[in-house]
């Protein structure tokens, strides 16, 4: 996609489609940019009958005269309550009609609201367009790929100063990862394996002089005994894999961020095998790894001055013979053993070992992990917010300003130290499931203990993601299946701190 910056419409070149906005105020419609010679020139209609230029209206016209085949009327709603969200929504929406006129080359006139500054204006229109723009169709024959040739490829900004250029530019690297991720969890389980987990982390360390990474195959993972996560392998003929992906962007300093993500790259339940109907989106349980993974991407584009490594324990949860068994006792790479009373709560499981790997081999300043580990987070909250768990005040306020910067929401549940007797095992030092109630908050407890005790340990801040990352239906500017969820919402945070 090519993102350019022009000062009037006047001097435009032709495209396939006109953008132009509109606002409502006071059940009235109102320009919302600079095309009064527009307005003449193709003899547009001056009262807009059908038209309310309500938040992501849209209204083709055939103008007979003029130079462009067609224009699109674009509602955004008041532009007193305008908010970078609404603009993403709005502007998802032109991106999806204009799709399925099939318009490539698009000029956009900028609408000049006077509520939002010029860059969160830009960033808003900018997001929304670029996510919705998003279509996945790898998997499907040639000449069904009616989509892929007719999505948007150009769109100029009219109207927009030279300095904008820049947040468009971040904008499209940052819609670049959510793509990325997306198109690892919506990929087939059967192609997107631990080892091309690995292979696609190893490829963005060959893009970025900045980064660098490391795979760690089977028996290195034997050899450094990372147990729990061998276990959940073992009923998989695929092999795990650790995956470390290190951006250095402030080589200088000490300090760094680590991003753990559940790589699970296939989760059949393992013995305690999924009924029909809970296992068919299961390729989406590497959607973790795919978000902090991506964000590394991003980051390492962006040069945002900070350190990051991405560490993703990766396998499937699979199912033969060898499969690892409800009611034995497996031992974590921290040492403590762990009762397995179910082996669908795996993820907890390998992102134990990979916490405990993290802490002990990489020395970080401070956590995040990001994970599709309950179904229970999706009974409690819903697609609309991701879990979020942290022993920090102070990282949990931050990832919230976040999630509120990227609309990618998240909502604080608590770390209840009363539910830990749920863990209780006879047998084990912990034990992988509690009871049915607080499903989510136990699977958070089981990972804290992992993260080391109170006055050792350190900033930690758990993402529950298993209702955000992959959808049943599309929503605004998310298309059915991967969100990308986290990758927008980390980079906010980093960008933060830098
Ligand atoms: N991968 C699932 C969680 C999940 C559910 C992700 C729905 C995406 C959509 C996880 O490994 C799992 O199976 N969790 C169990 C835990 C239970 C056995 C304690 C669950 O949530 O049912
Ligand atoms: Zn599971
Ligand atoms: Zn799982």
């Amino acid at each position: 996609m090519e993102l350019t910056v022009h000062s009037s419409l006047k001097n435009r070149k032709n495209g396939e489609l006109l953008l132009l906005p509109f606002f409502k105020h006071k059940k009235e419609v109102v320009k919302g940019g600079d095309f009064e010679d527009a307005l003449v020139n193709w003899h547009l209609p001056v009262k807009l009958k059908d038209f309310t230029a309500a938040e992501g209206e849209v209204l083709f016209l055939y103008p007979e005269a003029g130079k462009e085949p067609r224009i699109a009327l674009l509602g955004l709603g008041e532009a007193a309550s305008m908010t970078i969200e609404t603009l993403r929504r709005s502007y998802a929406n032109a991106a999806k009609a204009i799709n399925q006129k099939k318009a490539r080359d698009i000029n956009l006139v900028v609408p000049h609201p006077s509520k939002l500054s010029e860059s969160d204006l830009l960033r808003g229109i900018s997001e929304g367009l670029l996510l919705a723009n998003y279509v996945f169709d790898a998997l499907k024959h040639d000449q069904l790929k009616e989509l892929a040739t007719a999505r948007i490829q150009k769109i100029a900004f009219i109207g927009a100063s030279r300095a904008s250029a820049s947040v468009l530019k971040k904008s499209y690297i940052l819609s670049q990862g959510v793509a990325a991720a997306r198109d690892l969890v919506n990929g087939n389980a059967d192609h997107v394996t631990p080892q091309y987990l690995g292979a696609f982390a190893k490829g963005i360390a060959t893009d970025f002089s900045t980064v660098t990474c490391a795979v760690l195959g089977k028996r290195e993972i034997e050899k450094a005994k990372l147990g729990l996560l061998l276990a959940v392998n073992q009923g998989s003929s695929r092999d795990p894999a650790l995956i470390e992906l290190k951006y250095r962007g402030q080589p200088k300093s000490k300090e760094h961020i680590l991003l753990i993500g559940k790589g699970i790259t296939y989760d059949t339940g393992g013995l305690n095998i999924k009924p029909t109907g809970s296992m068919e989106t299961m390729k989406c349980d590497m959607a973790g790894a795919a978000a902090v993974l991506a964000t590394i991407q991003v980051a390492a584009a962006l040069e945002l001055p900070l350190n990051v490594t991405a560490l993703v324990p990766a396998t499937e949860n699979g199912i033969d013979g060898n499969s690892f068994k409800p009611g034995d006792v497996y031992q974590s790479y921290s040492g403590k053993t762990v009762e397995i009373g179910n082996t669908d709560a795996e993820g907890r499981l390998v992102l134990a070992d990979a916490i405990a790997y993290g802490l002990k081999n990489h020395a970080p300043s401070m956590i995040i992990d990001v994970a599709t580990l309950t179904g229970a987070v999706d009974i409690a909250l819903g697609p609309e917010a991701a879990g979020l768990f942290s022993n920090d005040e102070s990282l949990a306020k931050k990832l919230i300003a976040a999630s509120e910067d990227s609309f990618e929401r998240v909502w604080r549940l608590p770390l209840f130290q009363e539910y830990r007797d749920a863990l209780k095992s006879d047998v084990a030092d912990i034990k992988n499931i509690g009871g049915r109630s607080a499903g989510s908050i136990t699977a958070a407890i089981f990972l804290q203990e992992f993260i080391g005790k109170k006055e050792k340990s350190i900033p930690w801040a758990h993402l529950d993601i298993a209702a955000t990352a992959y959808l049943l239906e599309a929503r605004r500017y998310h298309p059915k299946g991967a969100t990308g969820f986290g990758v927008r919402l980390l980079i906010s945070f980093l960008a933060s701190l830098s």
